[in-house]
C-alpha cells in the first residue's frame, strides 16, 4: 500500500540484507517512522509493545526474529531459545505459533552453515504468501460486498462498519478485514467504512483511520458503543472484522469489543463477516471460549490515554481516579453461530467446522 505516494509493506528486509525494518505503529497516525530490527530481543520487543501487531504481522515479525537470532548465532540451542523468546510475546494471535513452528521445522534438520540463508528464505515466502493470501481473501470478499450492495437497490454507498485495525498495518500488505474494502473502492463501489475506535489500544481511531485516509476511502470514527444505535437505524450494510484465532469449528477470537458488534448485528439482521487466512486457524481447538487464551495487558492502556496536545506535542493522560482498579482483556471470543461468513483465501465459507474442512481439506498443514 502506498504512504505519501510511496508503496510499503508493513516489514521489509532492509538494504543490508540482514537486518529488519518495521513501521513503528505507535507513532500513528501522527508520525510516520520506520526502525530498525538487529536482534532478537528487538524483534521480540516490537511484538510486546506493538510497534507490530496484528496476527499475520506478528507471525511475520516472529519469522524474522528468527533470522537476526541466527544471524548472531546459528547453533540448535539459539534457534531453540528464539522460539522461547518470541512465543512468550503475545498469547493469543495464533500466527506466531504457527511461523515459529514453520521457521523450525524448516531449520531444525539443515546444518549450522546452511541455516541463516534458509532461515531468510522462509521469513521471505512466509511474507510473501501472507500477501497472497490477504489479496486472495480481497478478492473473494469484494463479491459479497457487491452482492450486499446490489440487494439493497440503491446507489447510496454501501455502509460498512469495522473493528480494530484489520488493514495492510496488521498483515504484509493489502489487510485481511480491509482488503475486500481497498478492492471495491478499487472498482468504483461507492462505500463508507464506521471505524470503530476500538479502545484502549484505539486501532481504530489511529490505525484503521489513518490506513482509509492515506488509501481515499470515505469514513467516519465512531465510539465503540455507537455501533448498537447506527445498526437499528439501518445505517449499517455489513460488518467485517479481522481475527486473530479461528478454532475448527469457527469460533473468532478477535479484538475485545467484536462480540458486541457481533450480537448488535444478528438482533439487527445485519451480515456479520470475518476475514482471515489460513494460518489464523488453530486446528488443535474448538471450543474458542474454553481453549483460547485471552491476553491481559496493562493496566495503564485503560487509566491513560495518548493523543496530540493542542500545539502538536505527544502527551499522555490519565483518564480514570487515582486508586481506581482497572482491568485490560485484549480480545473477545465470538461463537460461530454469530458469524455469517468466513472469507479466507480459498474462499467464503460457513463458520463451522464443515465449512472450514470444505476449503480445507489438507486441514492441519495449512
Ligand atoms: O492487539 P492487536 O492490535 O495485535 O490485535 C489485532 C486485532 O485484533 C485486529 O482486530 C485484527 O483483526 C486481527 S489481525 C488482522
Amino acid at each position: 500500500m502506498n504512504v505519501n505516494g510511496k508503496p510499503y509493506r508493513s516489514i521489509w528486509l532492509a538494504d543490508d540484507g540482514w537486518s529488519v525494518e518495521i513501521i513503528d505503529q505507535t507513532r500513528l497516525p501522527h508520525e510516520f517512522v520506520t526502525v530498525r530490527l538487529t536482534g532478537l530481543e528487538d524483534a521480540a520487543d516490537a511484538i510486546r509493545n506493538m510497534q507490530v501487531r496484528g496476527a499475520p504481522l506478528i507471525g511475520a515479525t516472529a519469522a524474522y526474529g528468527v533470522c537476526l537470532a541466527l544471524h548472531r548465532n546459528a547453533s540448535n540451542e539459539a534457534l531453540e531459545e528464539a522460539g522461547r523468546t518470541l512465543l512468550a510475546t503475545r498469547p493469543t494471535a495464533i500466527n506466531l505459533h504457527w511461523a515459529i513452528q514453520e521457521m523450525r521445522s524448516w531449520l531444525e534438520p539443515l546444518s549450522e552453515t546452511e541455516r541463516v540463508r534458509a532461515a531468510y528464505q522462509k521469513a521471505g515466502e512466509i511474507c510473501d504468501e501472507d500477501v497472497q493470501n490477504n489479496r486472495a481473501i480481497g478478492d473473494h470478499g469484494v463479491v459479497l460486498l457487491e452482492d450486499i450492495y446490489q440487494q439493497r437497490r440503491t446507489e447510496d454507498p454501501l455502509n460498512i462498519l469495522t473493528h480494530c485495525n484489520a488493514g495492510w498495518l496488521a498483515t504484509v500488505d493489502w489487510g485481511t478485514a480491509l482488503a475486500p474494502i481497498y478492492l471495491a473502492h478499487d472498482r468504483g463501489m461507492p462505500l463508507h467504512v464506521w471505524v470503530d475506535e476500538t479502545r484502549p489500544r484505539n486501532q481504530g481511531a489511529s490505525l484503521t483511520a489513518w490506513e482509509l485516509l492515506q488509501h481515499g476511502v470515505p469514513h467516519t470514527v465512531i465510539v465503540d458503543s455507537t455501533g448498537g444505535h447506527l445498526m437499528q437505524r439501518g445505517l449499517v450494510d455489513c460488518c467485517i472484522t479481522g481475527c486473530d484465532r479461528t478454532t475448527a469449528s469457527g469460533d473468532v477470537c478477535n479484538k475485545i469489543g467484536t462480540y458486541l458488534k457481533a450480537l448488535a448485528a444478528r438482533d439487527n439482521g445485519v451480515p456479520f463477516l470475518v476475514a482471515l487466512p489460513g494460518p489464523t486457524i488453530d486446528w488443535s481447538i474448538t471450543d474458542g471460549l474454553r481453549d483460547i487464551p485471552i491476553e491481559q495487558r496493562d493496566g495503564r492502556e485503560v487509566s491513560h490515554i495518548e493523543g496530540l496536545s493542542q500545539d502538536g506535542t505527544p502527551q499522555t493522560l490519565q483518564l480514570t481516579p487515582e486508586g481506581s482498579p482497572v482491568a485490560n482483556y485484549a480480545f473477545d471470543i465470538t461463537p460461530a453461530c454469530l458469524v455469517t461468513a468466513l472469507i479466507t483465501e480459498r474462499g467464503v465459507c460457513e463458520a463451522s467446522k464443515e465449512g472450514l474442512h470444505g476449503l480445507y481439506h489438507d486441514a492441519g498443514s495449512s
